[in-house]
């Protein structure tokens, strides 16, 4: 978390996902010695999408790490919407399953909105159901998707407090940008969120005492955009021919001037998994009522 980078210090998404996953490892624990209860994640991939195929085994792994149990279901891509809503409903039902997360993208025959209404908005762990983003809407969260829950994380762990300051969101996804704008509205930032029509993009940016950037363009974001102080926030994971991973943001020189800074790798990407892990924690909590 304190590491010095050309003047920001670096915020550690591996350090504080670790001690995130430690204390969740410790709340199965209770759950098990108390309620009897393992809390249980079931994870649905259609198709072989190989980079979906990569994040589905990390949350299975991240699952075992701290006592989840997972329940992987590959189906195949020619899987029909009716075969997967099915699958959906059963999961449902289940009294061993308390989280369903369905990985995006799906197939282009299989509608996602239809499929993503069908989760039970009280085993939505990935915060996605209109439900969960009504109550993130109006300020009631009940389950919070995972990226932007997790920058929050990383923001009250560097204890940035963000009331009252300039907020300015690259990226305007269902995933990322729009829930992420709603969660800094909720802590009284003043949110501006920018996207690919925006005009003079540059002056936004420069305005920004926090800076998220999810728009998926390989260092878009340029170092001398960033204002003296800022918090920047770098969701993007993009690989360079050359094999190199950057985010959405030019490091070196965003470093340079801001107070604060995610790196990529070991940033926002680990923190995803671990507010997966937590919200099904949540979410097995809640089937408790405890
Ligand atoms: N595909 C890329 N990111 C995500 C995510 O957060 N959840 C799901 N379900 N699919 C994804």
């Amino acid at each position: 978390m304190d590491s010095i980078s050309g003047g920001a210090a670096i915020i550690s998404g591996k350090d504080i996902a670790a001690g995130i996953r430690a204390g969740l490892k410790g709340q199965v624990l209770k759950m098990q010695e108390k309620n009897g209860v393992t809390p249980g994640l079931a994870v649905i991939l259609v198709g072989d999408n190989p980079a979906s195929k990569v994040y589905v085994r990390n949350k299975g792994k991240a699952c075992e790490e701290v006592g989840i149990k997972s329940f992987q279901h590959t189906l195949p891509a020619e899987t029909t919407e009716e075969g997967l809503l099915k699958l959906i409903d059963k999961l449902n039902r289940s009294k061993e399953v308390h989280g369903i997360l369905v990985q995006l993208p799906l197939p282009f025959h299989i509608n996602e909105t239809r499929v993503i209404e069908a989760i039970s908005p009280i085993k939505d762990v990935d915060g996605f159901h209109p439900y969960n983003l009504g109550r993130l809407v109006t300020g009631n969260p009940l389950l919070q998707p995972c990226t932007p829950y997790g920058v929050i994380k990383m923001l009250e762990a560097a204890a940035i407090d963000v009331s009252g300051k300039e907020a300015v969101i690259v990226g305007r996804s269902n995933i990322v940008g729009k829930p992420m704008a709603l969660m800094l509205l909720r802590r009284n930032a003043t949110v501006t969120v920018c996207h690919s029509r925006t005009r003079n993009i540059e002056e936004k940016i420069k305005r920004g005492d926090i800076v998220v950037a999810a728009l998926g363009k390989p260092e878009f974001v340029k170092g001398e955009w960033i204002k003296s102080g800022a918090v920047v926030i770098d969701v993007g994971i993009n690989r360079l021919p050359d094999g190199k991973l950057v985010g959405d943001v030019e490091f070196g020189g965003a470093a340079q001037r801001a107070s604060w800074i995610t790196p990529v790798p070991g940033g926002v990407g680990p923190m995803t998994i671990a507010m997966l892990l937590h919200n099904t924690v949540d979410a097995a909590r809640m089937s408790l009522g405890v």
